[in-house]
């Protein structure tokens, strides 16, 4: 009766909680610029209830620089800083963009957000490349899980695109800003949809600027059921990091 009812995110949401999809580690992509912005961030997730973080910065032919090595030293290194300042549990993973250094990146070894060898890809956000989907169940039989970032921004990708992709046991992670608006209509109207059919296994902030972060999360309103739905999502992220 009451389903147009929508609400604010509980205040204790977040308590607990475990983010899959962020830029925090400063200096390395379009993301944060420096580890006083960063431990920023630390500090305002950990107010949220947040208790730990899996840092996933860019691969991807843009961060030429990014490799397997210096990333990995990049992230010691901040962890030691976090640590004075913030009790916040960090593990490095990667976002892979998959295009033409995805098998080079593929051949570094990847950082997967997990043990069981999830593997954070994304697409162009605008075209659609045939060999990306190729790249993907290329390494499905390399016995990776293959988690699809942002499907709801993929402004290429039609229904039948996400049911192939579901077909073939590919997992999904929605980001938070897109139930605010922040990346249009379309990536909104798309995020409720997979929402409301199933889709979804994980939800990440890709946070890449706090400010940002934090006025677009203020403005979600969300109905019950969505609430409920997105409560297992979180739910979801914590068997990701154990
Ligand atoms: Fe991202």
């Amino acid at each position: 009766m009451f389903g147009f009812l929508t609400h604010r995110l509980p205040e204790d949401f977040f308590q607990g909680a475990c983010d899959v999809h962020c830029h925090v580690l400063p200096g390395v992509d379009d993301g944060f610029p420096s580890s006083e912005k960063s431990l920023q961030a630390l500090k305002a997730m950990e107010d949220l209830g947040f208790e730990k973080m899996i840092l996933t910065p860019h691969f991807m032919k843009e961060y030429a620089g990014n490799d397997r090595e210096s990333i990995e030293a990049r992230f010691e290194a901040f962890k030691a800083e976090a640590a004075k300042v913030s009790g916040m549990e960090l593990r490095l993973a990667a976002e892979y963009m998959l295009d033409a250094r995805f098998v080079e990146h593929f051949r570094q070894g990847f950082l997967a957000l997990d043990n069981d060898r999830h593997v954070l890809c994304e697409t162009s956000y605008m075209m659609y490349e045939p060999q990306a989907t190729e790249m993907v169940y290329e390494i499905m039989l390399e016995g990776f899980q293959p988690v699809i970032a942002h499907p709801e921004r993929y402004e290429y990708a039609s229904r039948e695109n996400y049911t192939r992709w579901k077909d073939k046991r590919y997992k999904f992670q929605l980001n938070w800003l897109s139930l605010a608006g922040a990346y249009g209509k379309l990536a909104l109207a798309k995020a409720h949809f997979l929402l409301e059919e199933g889709f979804y296994d994980y939800i990440g902030t890709d946070m890449h600027n706090l400010d940002n972060f934090m006025r677009h999360l203020n403005a979600i309103r969300l109905s019950g059921k969505d609430m409920d739905r997105v409560a297992e999502l979180l739910e979801n992220n914590k068997s990701l990091f154990r």
